[in-house]
């Protein structure tokens, strides 16, 4: 399917759009995980988000996407991804994934973290490996990419460092399959798709100027999932917790630039030994 895998590659100026809106949604982000406490609703954070996005310049990009009503999607516990913010308050413990995105002249960002309500020390040793599981297995599918190598070689990494950890943790994960990363600029869905786990086909290989968005949804049980009657909701249907971790990411010829994330991925990629390439 070449059609489908056709790679809309970026020029240095057009990255250097897209990090402004990364920043945007990084930021957002940071605002929203100060804010997510007891008590707080998840309509509460929406509007927190949509205000400081506003503020900034940007629109959010999820709000009116196919009739969607809301600036994030805040997804609890069971819930896997596209929860709709509403009157929900949060309880300690909660496992919260928080997805954003922001557009900013023209160019999108997309992005998503998973938390503890209360901080960690609030949450269960097994929520937090799944937590840090999934963070870690984003890491790994961004360290993937390369200019030259095949995009599917995301996925195999992502799967790698799921299995591993599960050893290590002594538990079983299930990776989401019915949801996958995407090509990322003047929409926030464009080809290629990214498999989030391994698949048999290498993929179209990387070339410089391609922005993906890479988004493991893992979860303590089943990787079968359901959408609730609002019909955005996707659920595990075994009703085990979840996490999602997402970034947007720039790759070219001298390395990668993690455009939603605030250090740019320095940190996270210099330990994974992969080449940290800001254009600013
Ligand atoms: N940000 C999600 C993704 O990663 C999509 C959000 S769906 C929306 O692809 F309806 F909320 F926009
Ligand atoms: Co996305």
């Amino acid at each position: 399917m070449f059609g489908r895998d056709r790679l809309d590659l970026k020029t240095p100026d057009q990255i250097r759009s897209m990090r402004l809106a990364g920043v945007v949604v990084g930021e957002t982000l940071e605002l929203i995980r100060e804010q997510a406490r007891p008590g707080v609703t998840t309509g509460d954070l929406d509007k927190a988000a949509e205000d400081f996005i506003r503020g900034k310049g940007a629109t959010p990009s999820f709000l009116g996407y196919h009739g969607y009503k809301g600036s994030l999607c805040v997804s609890v516990n069971e819930e896997v991804v596209h929860g709709i913010p509403g009157p929900r308050a949060l309880r300690v413990g909660d496992l919260l994934s928080i997805d954003c995105g922001a557009i900013l002249d023209g160019w999108h960002g997309d992005a998503a973290i998973s938390l503890i309500v209360g901080g960690r020390e609030a949450g269960s040793a097994p929520d937090l490996g799944l937590i840090d599981a999934t963070e870690a297995s984003l890491w790994a599918g961004i360290a993937a990419l390369a200019v030259g190598s095949p995009l599917y070689d995301v996925g195999a990494a992502v799967e790698d460092c799921i299995v591993d950890a599960a050893r290590v943790n002594g538990v079983t994960y299930g990776i989401i399959e019915d949801y996958v990363g995407h090509g990322i600029g003047t929409e926030m869905h464009q080809d290629p798709q990214v498999p989030n786990y391994r698949v048999r086909d290498r993929g179209p290989i990387v070339r410089s100027g391609l922005t993906v968005a890479i988004e493991p949804m893992v979860t303590l049980g089943s990787a079968e999932t359901d959408v609730l009657d609002d019909e955005w909701t996707v659920v595990t249907e075994d009703g085990s917790r979840a996490a999602h971790w997402e970034n947007s990411v720039a790759v070219t010829d001298a390395g990668l630039w993690v455009l939603t994330a605030l250090d740019g991925g320095k940190d996270r990629l210099k330990a994974l030994g992969a080449p940290y390439a800001p254009l600013d």
